[in-house]
């Protein structure tokens, strides 16, 4: 165990496991996921775990994922 839990876009207060039912049922992208909850469109930490989600269905991560490239914010970190 790392200690790290992630299980949310903290910017907008939204867990992925509320989002992750709205992703299947609406088979969201990351961008609609972005244009829809506004979630990954602050810092965009939160857009490698969302676009896991999104992949594999996992709500919960236990360990650090690379920033995404496609969010300059967060590629300045
Ligand atoms: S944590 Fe999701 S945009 Fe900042």
């Amino acid at each position: 165990m790392t200690g790290v839990l992630i299980t949310r876009c903290v910017c907008r207060n939204f867990p992925f496991d509320e989002l992750l039912p709205l992703v299947r049922s609406r088979q969201w992208v990351l961008e609609d996921v972005v244009s829809q909850t506004g979630c990954g469109d602050e810092c965009g930490l939160c857009r490698p775990y969302l676009r896991a989600m999104i992949d594999t269905g996992q709500t919960e991560f236990h360990h650090l994922l690379p920033a995404d490239p496609t969010h300059s914010e967060a590629t300045d970190l």
